[in-house]
C-alpha cells in the first residue's frame, strides 16, 4: 500500500529545532531555550478581554480588524515609530506569525527568492518554502548584524523580498539607524519589499529602534503584542504597508484566518492605547538577567558580545549541537544556533525570559560540568 501523497514543499520542511529541544528534556529541566516573556499579561488587558466576553463580543469581526483596533495600531506608529499609516493600510493578523504568512504569500511564489538573515528566526525559511520561494542567505557581521552591502550583493532579478528583524532572533543584534535608512534605500532603488518584523522593539538595552518604514514606503511592518505585553497565547499581531500591499495581503487573510480573535482584539485596544510601564518593567528586568546571564557566561570562558535588544545571548561555542546536547543532559534547555540556518553552527541561543533564580542555577550548573 502507497501513503498519502503529501506536497514535496512540506515534506521538505524540518520541525523546529527548537520544538527538537524541548522534547529532548525532561520535565524538571531549567528551559532557557523559551522565547517567551515570563510575565503576567497586565492587569487591565486582561480585564478589557473579561469584558469583551461579558458583553458577548464575540461573534466574528471586519476581517481587517475592528475599526477601533486599526485607529489603535494607526496611532502607534505615529507615535513611536515615525511614520503615517491610515486605519485602512493595518490588518490585525493572529499573531506576528500569521503576519509573516500573508506578507510572505502576497510576495514570493515558486522560483521567486526571498532575503533573510542565515542565522533568523526559523519561520522565515520554512514560510517561503511553503509558498515554494527560495531563500537567499544572508551572512551576519561579526557583531551579529546585517551589513547592507551584503544585502545588495545578493539582490537579484528573482528577489521579491528581504525579511529584515531588529532586535534580532536568536541573536539579539540591534540594527543602527543608519543601517535602517540604508535598507530602506536598497528596497526602494531594487523595488523589493522589505518586511520588517519589529515584534522585540520594546526590548532594547543599547540604542534605539528605527523603523524603516519612516524612509520608505517599500516596507511591511510586521508587529504583534505578543512579546511586548507578555500575551503570546493570546495571538494577536498586525501588519501594516501601502494600500497596494495590504490589498494583496488581506486576501490571504480572509480566507486562512477570517478575522483574528474577536476579545484578544478588544484587550489589543486597551494594551496599545494603555500605559506602557508594564512593559518598561519588563525591559529594566530582562536587561538584569542579561547582565547575570552574559557576566556568568564571559567568566566560564565562553564568547558573548553583550546583545542589544531582545531576550536572547548568542555565544560561541566550539560545537553546536555538542554543546547543546551536553547541556540538555544535564538539565538545562538552549537551542543550538544551527536551528536558526546552518551559519549558526559555532553558536548557541539562551534565552533569558526566565527568573533570575533560574539563570543562576543554569550557570552553577554549567559551572560544575563544563
Ligand atoms: C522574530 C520573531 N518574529 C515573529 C515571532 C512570532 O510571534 P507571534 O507569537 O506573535 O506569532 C517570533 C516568536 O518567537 C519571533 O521571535
Amino acid at each position: 500500500m502507497t501513503g498519502p501523497k503529501f506536497a514535496q514543499r512540506v515534506l521538505d520542511i524540518e520541525i523546529s529545532g527548537i520544538r527538537k529541544m524541548f522534547e529532548a528534556a525532561g520535565s524538571d529541566a531549567i528551559n532557557l531555550g523559551l522565547g517567551q516573556p515570563d510575565f503576567e499579561t497586565p492587569e487591565h488587558i486582561k480585564q478589557a478581554a473579561i469584558d469583551a466576553i461579558n458583553e458577548g463580543f464575540t461573534a466574528y469581526t471586519y476581517g481587517a480588524g475592528i475599526q477601533e483596533l486599526r485607529e489603535a495600531v494607526s496611532s502607534k506608529f505615529k507615535r513611536e515609530n515615525n511614520f503615517s499609516v491610515s486605519p485602512d493600510e493595518v490588518i490585525v493578523t493572529s499573531g506576528a506569525s500569521e503576519a509573516l504568512e500573508i506578507a510572505i504569500a502576497s510576495l514570493a511564489g515558486p522560483g521567486d527568492e526571498v532575503m533573510v538573515a542565515n542565522p533568523c528566526f526559523v519561520s522565515y525559511n520554512a514560510l517561503a518554502g511553503i509558498m515554494g520561494g527560495k531563500v537567499s542567505s544572508i551572512p551576519l557581521a561579526d557583531d551579529l548584524s546585517i551589513r547592507p552591502e551584503d544585502v545588495v550583493e545578493r539582490i537579484t532579478p528573482k528577489t521579491k523580498a528581504f525579511i529584515l528583524n531588529s532586535p534580532a532572533n536568536p541573536t539579539g543584534a540591534v540594527q543602527s539607524k543608519s543601517d535602517m535608512k540604508a535598507f530602506a534605500e536598497i528596497a526602494d532603488d531594487h523595488n523589493i519589499a522589505l518586511i520588517s518584523d519589529e515584534v522585540y522593539e520594546h526590548f532594547i538595552y543599547e540604542g534605539e529602534h528605527v523603523s524603516p518604514a519612516s524612509y520608505s514606503d517599500n516596507v511591511i511592518t510586521v508587529n504583534a503584542l505578543s512579546k511586548t505585553y507578555s500575551m503570546t497565547g493570546w495571538r494577536l499581531g498586525y501588519v501594516a504597508a501601502r494600500s497596494e500591499y495590504t490589498e494583496q495581503m488581506i486576501k490571504v487573510h480572509q480566507y486562512v484566518q477570517a478575522c483574528a480573535n474577536s476579545i484578544a482584539q478588544k484587550a489589543a485596544v486597551a494594551a496599545l492605547n494603555g500605559p506602557m510601564e508594564p512593559v518598561i518593567r519588563m525591559r529594566d528586568e530582562f536587561r538584569q538577567r542579561r547582565d547575570i546571564l552574559v557576566k556568568g557566561l564571559n567568566s566560564l570562558g565562553l564568547e558573548c558580545d553583550l546583545p542589544k535588544g531582545a531576550f536572547y545571548a548568542f555565544p560561541r561555542v566550539r560545537d553546536s549541537a555538542e554543546f547543546a546536547g551536553t547541556l540538555i543532559s544535564n538539565g538545562v534547555i538552549v537551542v543550538p544556533g544551527t536551528a536558526f540556518g546552518d551559519r549558526g553552527e559555532g553558536y548557541v541561543r539562551f534565552s533569558y525570559a526566565t527568573s533570575r533564580e533560574n539563570i543562576k542555577r543554569a550557570l552553577q550548573i554549567m559551572e560544575d560540568i563544563l
